[in-house]
């Protein structure tokens, strides 16, 4: 009896020891990360661009010429590389002669999308255009096919990009833009297998020829990159069948991916907080499988075009509504455990980086996984603002690859690994960010600087909290942010980071 309860503590001490991951590299970098992976998206939808960036220059609320002051200093401060607007589904439903010309003049429409709400075109073309300049900031603009015209999209093009004497550039003229703006980006549809018009793949190969066609001779020949409207997640049909009959007349192909707590598009979706553990591990779970579907798609371009990038232009979680807020305005709260899927999404896109042109995160204010959340005048940051601003120094920064065996996170008897890592260089500096998604133990990872030219920690910061479902609240607006982290140091020319249980950490090594 005394012999099996001694071997039940020392079973018990291995259980609670941190496990250990050696994290091997041979220090030769791999591709370039894009800045353009940490894109934002912003849609007319639910208060993404009304009460979110912009509030007008009559509001109360602090704004320099209609844009929030707060919101707008806490997206320059994430570096922002660019952003898609104005949908989304909304884009197909857009015609943007609605949005020019002195705001009172400017016709009341409804968003059939998204709640029937009527909008007042505040904020149109060159209201979004003028972001992006302050922003610094590339512009991606997805253009209506749905219920669109070739003619409005040329007149569209013309108006931002034209410099000759024509009514749509002294139309832009007129408005108080002399000089042609940049155009970086133009998505031809949105998910034209669904919103976008419900066409069949075949259909929209040719339609997507026409309108790209004609983008390019319009476009003041600053030919702005052609985004074709791609794939929903797992349908590599889609992907097959354009760029079967119209990989050579795009530049980049989309793809969309929401992770559902419950995947059911039609009932609930489970909440977006005060969720189960259950709960945490399917988002985790899903998430991951980003890793599967990216080199699917990438494998299909590269047999009909090897020049065409992947584009992953919406992704995030999708949860229920929170309670109480308007139906069709999907705005939900940020927790932890979306921090952890933005965190480990992220290593994947750096890892197949050199196959994609941008990702557009899903969506930037008040709109599904945001960055910020606004109420009257007040403004919180999110968990998952805080792994952007964290991962912001991935930005174009060089990949280089880790190899290890992660160690399992396992709940009713099904196991995805714990631990999530990126290394990358920029500048002659090191970035190691490791994320560990066990709610329960710690993980710790070992890392021998001897392959790289780094020999110290500079700086190490953690991005934690009690519960995968904590949030910031406008009551509380600090339970989740980032904090220096001394659990990471340097003996004997290895690196040892000790990861709490559900916690990101990124390192600087010099
Ligand atoms: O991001 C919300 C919606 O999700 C977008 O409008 C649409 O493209 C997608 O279905």
């Amino acid at each position: 009896m005394k012999r099996q309860l001694l071997m039940g503590a020392a079973l018990a001490l291995t259980m609670s020891a941190t496990a250990q991951t050696k994290l091997l590299t041979n220090g030769q970098e791999a591709h370039q990360i894009p800045a353009e992976i940490y894109g934002q998206f912003a849609e007319h939808l639910g208060r993404c661009i009304y009460d979110g960036i912009w509030v007008g220059k009559n509001s109360n609320i602090p704004n320099t010429d209609g844009y929030r002051t707060d919101v707008f200093n806490a997206l320059k401060d994430l570096q922002i590389p660019v952003l898609r607007w104005p949908g989304g589904c909304f884009a197909d439903t857009y015609h943007w002669r609605d949005g020019v010309g002195p705001a009172s003049k400017r016709p009341k429409i409804k968003n059939v999308f998204w709640g029937g709400t009527m909008e007042d075109n505040s904020f149109g073309t060159d209201e979004f255009f003028t972001l992006c300049e302050r922003l610094g900031c590339k512009t991606y603009l997805s253009v209506n096919v749905g219920s669109g015209t070739v003619k409005d999209m040329n007149d569209w093009l013309e108006y931002i990009t034209g410099t000759e004497d024509c009514p749509n550039v002294n139309l832009r003229k007129q408005n108080g833009r002399e000089k042609p703006y940049k155009l970086d980006y133009m998505g031809i549809g949105n998910e034209s297998w669904g919103c976008g018009g419900n066409m069949r793949p075949e259909y929209y190969a040719d339609v997507y020829k026409q309108y790209s066609g004609y983008a390019h001779l319009y476009s003041n020949n600053t030919n702005p990159v052609r985004v074709a409207s791609g794939s929903n997640d797992f349908d590599y049909n889609w992907t097959e069948v354009l760029l079967k009959n119209a990989g050579n007349n795009m530049e980049h192909i989309s793809l969309h991916y929401y992770v559902l707590p419950i995947r059911d598009w039609n009932g609930s979706k489970g909440p977006d907080r005060g969720f189960t553990e259950e709960q945490y591990f399917s988002v985790i779970r899903d998430g991951y499988k980003m890793g599967e579907m990216i080199p699917k798609h990438l494998d299909i371009i590269a047999k009909y075009n090897k020049n065409v990038k992947l584009d992953v232009d919406e992704w995030g979680i999708w949860t229920d509504q929170e309670p109480g807020t308007i139906q069709g305005h999907l705005y939900q709260q940020n927790t932890l455990r979306d921090a952890l899927l933005a965190s480990t999404t992220c290593d994947i896109f750096h890892q197949y980086a050199y196959g994609l042109g941008m990702c557009n995160i899903a969506q930037m204010i008040n709109v599904l996984q945001a960055m910020i959340l606004t109420k009257g005048d007040k403004m919180i940051l999110t968990p998952t603002y805080h792994v952007f601003k964290m991962y912001a120094v991935h930005q174009n920064a060089k990949y280089i690859p880790l190899n290890f065996f992660s160690p399992k996170y396992t709940y009713n008897g099904e196991s995805i690994n714990a631990l999530s890592a990126t290394l990358s260089k920029k500048n002659g500096v090191y970035h190691l960010s490791i994320t560990n998604v066990d709610p329960k133990k710690e993980n710790s990872i070992t890392l021998d600087l001897a392959a790289l030219n780094a020999t110290t920690v500079a700086k190490a910061e953690i991005l934690t909290s009690k519960s995968f479902s904590d949030f910031n609240s406008f009551d509380n607006p600090n339970v989740v942010k980032p904090a220096n982290f001394d659990g990471a140091t340097v003996k004997k020319g290895e690196l040892t980071v000790k990861l709490p249980p559900m916690s990101v950490v990124t390192v600087e090594l010099k």
